[in-house]
């Protein structure tokens, strides 16, 4: 079952061009047509600059096209009611970023149950649910500690937790281990490939390092906004 259907999407960003005193436009996704199945795991490669974050995020709900469209099932993104975008945000996506974005003024169990108090879960539910995470990701023991307490490894554990504790349908990562080791990278990759097989979910994963792709059901080149499948 196709899960996306992304078709000629566009984005540019229109900024002051000082030199020449008129406006300018950047133009960042180019007429990208794409479709990602239900529970696949789809690896996007390119350079720096090449628009993979700003695609993820149009995925993510957090930035509205400029042209084009992207259907969610049989929702339109972006045209569809403001509630149904937020429920979208909070309950279909999970996001996973380079640098953890954990709270740093909260605890590990703390951060991880923050979508789950947005979505107005009962307190008792949530942390048996973060205890449960915690425990099958390794990190249990460090619960009660603060971010800065944990190893990078660590915190990307305590990230994914945060990602799938609204049991969301896709999991989006943006170079979830640009920051990590070559042990930690692994056991992060492994660890997203077994939330795919057992928990069935649909990862879409963004990154400059070609040695993830290997890791992959499908892997997609970005260059300048433009799109194309490549075999690794
Ligand atoms: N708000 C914005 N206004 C203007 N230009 C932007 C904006 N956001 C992104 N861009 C431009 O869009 C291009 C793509 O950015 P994007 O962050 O998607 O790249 P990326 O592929 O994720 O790169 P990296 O690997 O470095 O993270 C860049 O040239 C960037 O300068
Ligand atoms: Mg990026």
């Amino acid at each position: 079952m196709e899960l996306y259907t992304i078709s000629a999407l566009s984005k540019y960003y229109e900024r002051w061009n000082m030199r020449l005193r008129k406006k300018d436009e950047i133009h960042v996704i180019k007429n990208l047509n794409l479709t990602i199945s239900d529970n696949e795991f789809v690896c996007i490669i390119g350079k720096s600059g090449a628009g993979k974050t700003t695609l993820l995020k149009m995925l993510g709900g957090i930035e509205k096209p400029s042209t084009g469209s992207i259907l969610y099932t049989n929702m339109e993104l972006y045209k569809c009611p403001e509630v149904k975008m937020e429920e979208y945000r909070r309950k279909e996506i999970g996001f996973i970023f380079q640098d953890y974005k954990l709270l740093d003024e909260m605890t590990i169990q703390e951060n991880i149950l923050i979508p789950q108090i947005l979505d107005g879960a009962k307190r008792e539910t949530a942390e048996s649910k973060v205890e449960e995470m915690t425990k099958q990701l390794d990190i249990y023991c460090k619960k009660n500690f603060y971010p800065y307490e944990l190893s990078g490894g660590e915190k990307q554990r305590a990230a994914i937790c945060r990602a799938l504790i609204n049991d969301p349908k896709v999991i989006l990562a943006d170079e979830p281990t640009g920051n990590l080791d070559s042990f930690n990278t692994e056991l992060i990759l492994n660890l997203l490939i077994q939330i795919k097989a057992e928990l069935k979910k649909t990862i879409i994963l963004v990154t400059h390092d070609k040695d993830i792709c290997k890791y992959a059901d499908r892997v997609m080149e970005m260059e300048t906004g433009r799109i194309k499948e490549i075999h690794v």
